[in-house]
């Protein structure tokens, strides 16, 4: 195992206060059921963000948290790296919104693309910039506003996704501290970017009225295609990462796997020999939001105390792209 060099000081979310049940669809004239949609993904209710609330605004409210539970303040972040498949505008990037509401004024800010997987993503850029003395604290934020592009006539994807923000603060890992991140492995694969994508509205196919006549500015999914693949390759993470810290699935105090859908959590857990009281799950609360999912898993793990200093927590991830990691982390 290698020595860490960088770990997480400090966790935060951000989470819209307005809650929309299995059982609101029925009020928006959707044709599905509660038990429909417990028994194919475990969501019982997900945050909808109104129009006063932002990806930003979200960001901030995770990234104030992160900062405060690492005892830092806006003006010592050197990088914000931003995951998020919603940003508030398509230029510039979100992040630079972010520091100016946090006011981060010493940061460098831009924004990543890859979905899901994107705050894991995130990490190992922010882990790069501390390898190489670029930075000595960075915020990585994964922030999502799925409400704004999923389509709420389509009964197979608008019941899936949920608002909201997690923030993590990366720092240097002190010589002789074992606690940091432990192995990452990242993977994608843009053969598969059709099962899950937005087909128009950016530049190849701008957004126009024949784009919001067809929809085809909405998220559109082969969910069951994806559900093999996400299984697929949550357990390849799982191995890997596993792999490369030298650790096997007994060693995980806690798994907090990409929150989607339960099946596929239990697919992962058990994959990767981790009993299902050792992983954390709140999908049923959130439903799937995105690059936000992991990091506002870790946050409410902390604060439930099933992460303390000196635990060895797992985190996996799959979204669009297709892409994949997977991390091992001392906290
Ligand atoms: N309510 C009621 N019926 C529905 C609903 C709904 N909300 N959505 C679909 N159905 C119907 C379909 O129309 C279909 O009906 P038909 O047989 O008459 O055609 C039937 O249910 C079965 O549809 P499937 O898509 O085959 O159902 P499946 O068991 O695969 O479950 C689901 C669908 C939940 C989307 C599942 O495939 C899944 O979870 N896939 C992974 C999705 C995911 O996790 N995506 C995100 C991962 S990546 C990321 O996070 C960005």
């Amino acid at each position: 195992m290698r020595r860490p060099i960088a770990r997480i000081a400090g966790i935060g979310r951000g989470v819209p206060a307005q809650v929309l049940t299995n059982h609101d669809f029925a009020k928006l004239g959707l044709e599905t059921s509660h038990e429909w949609i417990v028994e194919r993904t475990g969501i019982v209710e997900r945050r909808i963000g109104g129009t006063d609330v932002t990806t930003t605004s979200m960001a901030a409210d995770a990234a104030r948290q992160a900062l405060e539970a690492a005892g830092l303040t806006a003006s010592d972040v050197d990088a914000i790296v931003l995951s998020t498949a919603t940003p508030d505008r398509l230029l510039p990037a979100t992040a630079v919104d972010l520091q100016a509401e946090i006011g981060a004024a010493s940061a460098a800010a831009f924004d990543i693309s890859a979905a899901c997987s994107g705050w894991l993503y995130g990490l190992t850029v922010g882990e790069g910039f501390i390898a190489t003395g670029m930075a000595r604290t960075v915020l990585v934020v994964g922030a999502e506003k799925m409400s704004a592009i999923v389509d709420w006539t389509d009964r197979g994807t608008c019941v899936l996704f949920g608002d909201g923000a997690g923030a993590g603060v990366l720092v240097a890992a002190a010589e002789g501290d074992d606690r940091g991140i432990l192995s990452t492995y990242m993977k994608s694969d843009g053969k598969l970017a059709d099962l899950l994508y937005r087909p128009a509205g950016g530049a190849r196919d701008p957004f126009g009225p024949a784009v919001a006549e067809e929809r085809s500015h909405y998220v559109q999914m082969a969910g069951r295609e994806v559900f093999k693949h996400a299984v697929r390759s949550m357990a390849d993470a799982c191995d890997q990462a596993l792999c490369a810290a030298g650790l096997t699935g007994a060693d995980i105090d806690l798994l907090v796997p990409h929150q989607a859908n339960v099946r596929i959590i239990e697919s992962t857990a058990r994959h990767a020999q981790v009993p299902m009281e050792k992983v954390f799950v709140n999908v049923d609360r959130y439903g799937n939001t995105s690059s936000a999912s992991i990091p506002i898993a870790i946050s409410e793990a902390i604060e439930q105390g099933r992460i303390e200093p000196g635990s060895t927590v797992l985190l996996c991830a799959f979204g669009a792209g297709f892409t994949w990691a997977a991390m091992v982390v001392r906290f």
